[in-house]
């Protein structure tokens, strides 16, 4: 059975309001919101509102202790002119992995799934047909108890907002493997996507892009040897032919865009392997003519080439990719699937159908 949702449609749509050839990513969203509330140890109260301000305590536990958690995905239409989503239980799965790290309620899938389909369905002029364009999807949940005592909370809100976002043009980065401060330490919360993360990744980040470089590489909190990932990117490198992307166990975010190559991977028969890899490795690699290729994987830009890679006081330079390369051969691929113009054998275009609601 569906989740019973109540619909209060906003008066009169804003979409005429938006420029759709200059769209600033985060910056303009779409008409409605989808709304949950936890209390008395249940998820209930399921609707969608017009997207406005809300009202929470100062005490909200969110705001003292960091009780928020997010994820981050896209909604496209396929060539058939149909809006659909790509792999949607995996964000709703990874949800609630995060919400375990942080003590938080998990959400029941059908309840994600479900707010989804609803409004993603009402709002779906909002996606933005130029090619490459899409519509942001995010999904969050934060601790709204108005009480300051240091404990999990009690009450939760969880909502999905969308926002239409402009192609986004994969420039090559240039990275800085970041040697000072850390993300995430084997038993932390690197693994979640908690907005914490993100704010303690601020500062390094800002300090990088005052030298020039676009992002810093986080490397292990106690050698600064083992490679983690890139700001919103999961990290691969291609070493004589052989896909390498560090391995998950805990620190590093579990990409569902490194997971979606993954699977591409092996399809295509190209070799690839996911375990330990070492900034030592990748220089060596450089030194011995071996690295043929870096790239970060992620739903904003699906696969971005890294162009330059520094460490302490050593510069590599990685060739610039051509559609012979691996990076090219699996963005094309996402692209395909998305589009509808490959066969999706694995089921992961789910299309949007919306759901009755009340
Ligand atoms: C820290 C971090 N790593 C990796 C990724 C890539 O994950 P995904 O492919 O699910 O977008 C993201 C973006 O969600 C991220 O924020």
């Amino acid at each position: 059975m569906s989740t019973a949702i109540k619909v209060q449609r906003i008066d009169a749509t804003k979409i005429h309001n938006i420029d759709f050839s200059n769209l600033t990513f985060g910056a303009s969203f779409s008409d409605h919101v989808f709304i949950a509330d936890y209390k008395n140890g249940e998820w209930n109260n399921f609707r969608i509102e017009p997207f406005g301000t809300i009202s929470i305590s100062p005490s909200a536990m969110a705001l003292h202790y960091g009780q928020a958690i997010f994820e981050g995905m896209k909604a496209t239409k396929a060539l058939d002119g149909k809006p659909y989503l790509f792999r949607p239980e995996q964000h709703a799965k990874r949800l609630n992995r995060s919400a375990e790290r942080l003590c938080m309620p998990s959400l029941p899938e059908q309840v994600f799934i479900d707010g989804l389909q609803a409004l993603i369905s009402l709002d779906q002029e909002w996606i933005p047909t130029i090619q490459g364009s899409s519509l942001y999807i995010r999904p969050f949940m934060f601790a709204t108890d108005p009480f300051l005592g240091v404990r999990p909370a009690n009450e939760y809100t969880f909502m999905i907002i969308t926002c239409p976002v402009g192609p986004y043009y994969a420039n090559p980065v240039k990275l800085l493997a970041e040697t000072t401060y850390v993300r995430a330490v084997k038993g932390g919360t690197g693994e979640a996507k908690a907005a914490g993360n993100y704010a303690g990744s601020l500062l390094p980040t800002k300090l990088a892009q005052e030298k020039g470089y676009d992002q810093v590489m986080w490397l292990d909190g106690v050698h600064f040897e083992e490679i983690q990932e890139v700001g919103t990117m999961n990290l691969m490198f291609v070493i004589n032919g052989k896909v390498i992307t560090p391995k998950t166990d805990g620190e590093i975010l579990k990409g569902i865009t490194r997971d979606t190559i993954l699977h591409i991977l092996a399809y295509m028969n190209i070799p690839h392997e996911e375990r330990v890899i070492t900034i030592s490795e990748v220089l060596k690699a450089k030194a011995n003519g071996s690295l043929e290729e870096i790239f970060g994987v992620g739903t904003a830009a699906l696969v971005v080439p890294v162009k330059e890679l520094t460490y302490k006081d050593e510069t590599i330079l990685v060739e610039t990719p051509t559609a012979a390369s691996i990076g090219s051969i699996l963005k094309k691929e996402i692209e395909d699937l998305r589009a509808g113009s490959v066969a999706d054998k694995n089921g992961w275009l789910v299309p949007v159908v919306g759901i009755d609601v009340v």
